[in-house]
């Protein structure tokens, strides 16, 4: 390791010379950042002495907290083994087969085939040459239309920030023209005076309307994330994901499910689909699978798609230098045996979840909040300056932003989006540690309310 060098040196050069993802460039550097220098249990520390609670689990990717060793021995140790090769022209590694062999053994009977990426967006992109391909050597080569969701978040490369229905990135490139977007199942945000049911039906139905419109022949997949999470933590109404299923059983339409935040027990179960009963035919994972320590994502085929791909015959024409790169994948099986040998999930979801949420709707009742959303780890608390009419508190999200910097200005990280504050806390984080959260939230609204002038 180099040097140390000092926070003041530091966040120089990172203003000199390092373009930050998602960031304003000009703001960052006039006005910089912090340097996060360590991290252990649920805390991070930066270089100016701050120990954070962590509140998103890094992003959406360490749910099991900053100090498991037997991931970190295990990266180190395939390090000095075999420290790269590529798993192209005709060459495996143990870690990428062994990986492969236990995300199928987890899955659903049904998956048992893995393509592996670096990232989550790359594992999108993956998913749009899969269902091309498929329906290619099923001799259906119109079917190449993708449905996705307004304000969803499937990455940022061009075809996955394409995929993603978030306005604020087609506005910077243009996207594909076979990606099309439906209404968000975001019941508080666009219900009105419809009962969530209904509104879940409602919100359902417009893939079936889409699917007419675009002429199912044309169609090859629906992408949806169970929970989208960068988008606000939207939980749908309970209605919404059977209508989908429903729909989607009639149709000749693959379905991918988005399982990059939700998978890995966020929600509750192993993946959102899991809690949800839908049914894919592919699995898009990311983020957890290596508890955020290593850069690995990848698609899980069906045996429905990969019959077909399999049968076909001629070359997949995709790959990435790292596919299956053996320290990922070593990381990734270190983080499996971490889930199949505790009973975190399930203990997540007995004991922390209903805890977590018991906390969250005692904050109901707090003047500017209008809504709670809770499911496993994952919330959000809607900001209001009108609970009946959902009145905003101010415009342009200026009151999240402001509720999320008193909380960071009081060690605990938290996310906004929209009007919302946004929750993923780590599976080891403890009740104790939820209350603190809680409580630090609860302060960061009461500053927000007064700022804006509500009682
Ligand atoms: C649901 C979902 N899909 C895909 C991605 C993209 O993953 P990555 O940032 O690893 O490319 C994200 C990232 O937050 C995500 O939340």
């Amino acid at each position: 390791m180099t040097a140390k060098l000092d926070t003041a040196t530091l966040k120089q050069l990172d203003q000199a010379h390092h373009l930050h993802p998602f960031t304003d460039f000009k703001d960052y550097a006039e006005h910089g950042g912090r340097i996060i220098s360590r991290a252990e249990h649920v805390y991070i520390y930066d270089s100016d002495g701050n120990k954070i609670q962590d509140g998103m689990s890094g992003l959406w990717c360490c749910n099991l907290g900053y100090s498991q060793n037997t991931i970190k021995d295990a990266v180190a140790a395939q390090l000095h083994e075999l420290p790269f090769y590529n798993n192209f022209f005709r060459c495996s590694n143990q870690p990428a087969v062994e990986l492969a062999g236990k995300l199928c053994e987890l899955s659903p009977e049904r998956f048992q085939h893995v393509f592996f990426t670096n990232s989550g967006s790359e594992a999108n992109d993956t998913q749009i040459k899969l269902v091309h391909r498929y329906f290619d050597l099923l001799g259906k080569p119109k079917k190449k239309h993708i449905i996705s969701r307004i304000n969803a978040y499937h990455g940022s490369t061009i075809a996955a920030g394409s995929l993603g229905g978030m306005q604020f990135m087609h506005e910077q490139t243009i996207g594909l023209n076979y990606v099309h977007h439906i209404n968000q199942p975001h019941w508080f945000e666009l219900g009105g005076e419809m009962d969530e049911d209904s509104f879940g039906i409602q919100v359902a139905r417009e893939l079936e309307a889409k699917i007419d419109e675009l002429g199912e022949e044309n169609v090859a997949a629906f992408i949806a994330e169970p929970i989208q999470g960068a988008g606000g933590v939207i939980i749908p109404p309970a209605t919404y994901w059977p209508e989908v299923k429903r729909i989607l059983d009639e149709r000749d339409i693959l379905f991918i499910s988005d399982e990059v935040i939700c998978g890995f027990g966020r929600t509750g179960q192993w993946y959102g689909a899991d809690t949800y009963g839908t049914e894919p035919d592919l699995i898009t994972f990311a983020k957890a699978v290596t508890n955020g320590y290593m850069p690995l994502g990848g698609s899980l085929v069906s045996n429905k798609v990969s019959d077909v791909l399999l049968s076909g015959g001629g070359e997949f024409a995709h790959g990435l230098t790292y596919s299956g790169h053996p320290a990922s994948c070593a990381a990734g099986l270190a983080t499996m045996a971490i889930y199949e040998n505790s009973n975190i999930i399930e203990e997540t979801a007995k004991v922390l979840a209903p805890h977590f949420a018991r906390n969250l709707r005692a904050l109901e009742d707090h003047p500017i909040v209008g809504q709670v959303r809770v499911k496993g780890l994952f919330a959000a608390v809607e900001l209001v300056r009108n609970k009946n009419s959902r009145e905003r508190l101010a415009p342009d999200s200026a009151a999240a932003v402001f509720c999320r910097d008193q909380a960071v200005a009081d060690n605990l990280m938290v996310r906004q989006t929209g009007d919302a504050m946004i929750m993923a806390p780590p599976f080891v984080t403890t009740p104790a540690e939820l209350d603190t959260l809680t409580a630090k939230l609860a302060i960061a609204l009461d500053k927000t309310a007064k700022h804006f002038g509500v009682a």
